[in-house]
């Protein structure tokens, strides 16, 4: 196994403004990157945008605009909300680029040499708005797709891949691997799915001609979904055996759950038919309602991730995002509990610790952080406050590693709970006077916690956790979990800022 860890986005269709779905990816799969750089480990980003398909064109038709046009345009949307957001990602793909469409080929290519493709011919239904075939059996009572798309009935030459051959050996491999489709209830889906019996494929088009040709057959496109599922790879720079294949393949793949057929049944068989290593893993997200209510362009309540951000601010967004939701489950976007939670959570325990902690050692200790000797240090480092935050590191990474991401916020809010009982139980203020060495001990000890939160809080709140490490003045290459601990204590006496709120309370 590789010690690297390489996570992907799906690359999003380029037809509509990004939503909070979009964003809610994205921000899931950074914290998760920038979690593993924490840790220490080697890791690779990739996102992108998926730019062809009979949507996309019909899309910029709409718009009178050339495809081409009109890809370059919300291509640049998405990488503005990628900047918006602060996503820390190493590569951005785009469907439309060369380094792409040759991977496709390349794979398409192996693929028929191999025999997994034939040319046949299509008749059945499409959704374009889900760039899916459905069997007349997956169809509602009233004729739409399962996900409620509309689907139109169509014939057309195609080739196909030959996916029914796949289903025992999937199926195996899904056994073998119990861990491959997280979480368990989207594995029982795509094993019931597969179970019931998988039928070739079509995956080239001939009615529209936004899209990557056939190769030696240019009346037909490729199938978007194999197209766009090539990204992970094309990315790397397959087929070349270039250095990133061999160091970051294969992928951890955060997708939402409307999209895990692809991921999990398709991908995986083109995979296997191509003799590539599969994925590591397909981890699969749950869907934000509005107000109760699905979002949908047609209700009129998508919510613009850019106007939450300039309403409430960067990281009280992510945060949000990131804890409102259980991992894999299915959350509700509220304006009323964003702005409740980040109060009580961020502004109430982390801010305000912060903040008391700090204007009392800038007043109190010289405007410097308290100035203790190494024996007092070590003897902090046996307290329970400090050993449970110890402890709590291991528990992040166990929950990280479990993909509980409002779980890990959810320790180190606690820390910040405990140590705010802290300051009401030994209320330092009090000792000004009478003992000032202990009112010094006390507050090193509430600000080497404070450290102990500002490195965890790092992945999913950048800035904030920035600003809060720089206030306690530690060092831009002290910043790891691997610096949590007595030999990267907080250095007594450094002198320090007039603290500002980190976490402002947000007026409803
Ligand atoms: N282009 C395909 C993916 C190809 S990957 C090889 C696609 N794009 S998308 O733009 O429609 O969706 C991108 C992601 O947004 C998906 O993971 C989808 O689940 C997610 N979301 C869209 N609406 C969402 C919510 N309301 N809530 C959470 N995520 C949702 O599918």
């Amino acid at each position: 196994m590789k010690d690297n860890f390489y996570i992907t986005t799906p690359i999003f269709y380029v037809n509509d403004a990004p939503h909070i779905g979009h964003a809610y990816t994205s921000i899931t799969c950074d914290v998760i990157s920038r979690f593993k750089k924490l840790q220490n480990i080697n890791t690779r980003f990739l996102t992108g945008c998926d730019e062809h398909g009979q949507k996309v064109e019909s899309s910029a038709i709409k718009n009178n605009k050339t495809p081409q046009e009109f890809v370059d345009q919300y291509s640049q949307t998405f990488q503005a909300m990628m900047d918006k957001l602060n996503i820390s990602n190493d590569d951005f793909i785009r469907t439309t680029e060369t380094r792409h469409k040759e991977s496709v080929k390349a794979l398409w290519n192996k693929l028929k040499e191999n025999g997994s493709i034939y040319k046949g011919k299509y008749a059945g239904w499409y959704s374009m708005r889900d760039e899916a075939f459905y069997s007349e059996k997956e169809l509602t009572e009233d004729g739409k797709a399962p996900t409620g798309a509309d689907v139109e009935w169509i014939e057309e030459s195609s080739y196909f891949f030959a996916l029914s051959k796949w289903q025992d050996k999937l199926l195996d491999y899904y056994e073998k691997n119990e861990d491959f489709i997280y979480p368990k209830s989207a594995r029982k889906e795509v094993i019931n799915f597969v179970k019931n019996g998988l039928t070739d494929l079509s995956i080239s088009r001939t009615s529209f001609k936004w899209g990557i040709n056939v190769p030696g057959d240019e009346e037909h496109v490729i199938y978007v979904w194999l197209d766009a599922l090539t990204n992970y790879i094309s990315a790397l720079g397959y087929p070349e055996k270039t250095q990133q294949l061999n160091d970051y393949w294969p992928a951890t793949h955060v997708i939402g759950k409307d999209i895990l057929r692809f991921h999990a049944i398709y991908w995986p068989a083109f995979l296997m038919a191509a003799n590539i290593q599969l994925p590591q893993k397909i981890v699969s997200h749950g869907w934000w309602t509005n107000d109760g209510e699905k979002i949908s362009k047609s209700l009129g309540n998508t919510i613009d991730p850019i106007e939450l951000v300039n309403q409430y601010g960067l990281d009280p967004v992510r945060y949000f995002l990131m804890k409102e939701i259980t991992f894999g489950k299915d959350g509700n976007f509220s304006h009323d509990n964003l702005v409740s939670r980040v109060n009580s959570e961020l502004a109430n325990k982390v801010g305000n610790l912060l903040q008391r902690t700090c204007s009392f050692a800038f007043k109190h200790c010289n405007k410097a952080l308290p100035d203790i000797s190494t024996t007092d240090i070590d003897a902090i480092y046996n307290i329970s406050l400090i050993t449970k935050a110890q402890k709590t590191i291991k528990l992040c990474i166990s929950e990280m590693d479990q993909y509980n991401i409002s779980q890990v916020l959810e320790h180190i809010i606690t820390l910040a709970e405990d140590a705010n009982a802290y300051i009401d139980q030994e209320a330092p203020w009090s000792l000004k006077k009478t003992n000032p060495k202990k009112m010094q001990q006390i507050l090193y000890t509430l600000l080497e916690l404070m450290r102990y939160i500002g490195i965890m809080l790092q992945p999913f709140v950048p800035d904030a956790a920035n600003k809060i490490l720089n206030q306690l003045q530690v060092k831009q290459n002290q910043r790891k979990l691997e610096h949590l601990k007595r030999e990267y204590a907080l250095t007594s006496g450094a002198t320090i800022d007039a603290p500002e709120p980190i976490f402002p309370r947000i007026e409803k």
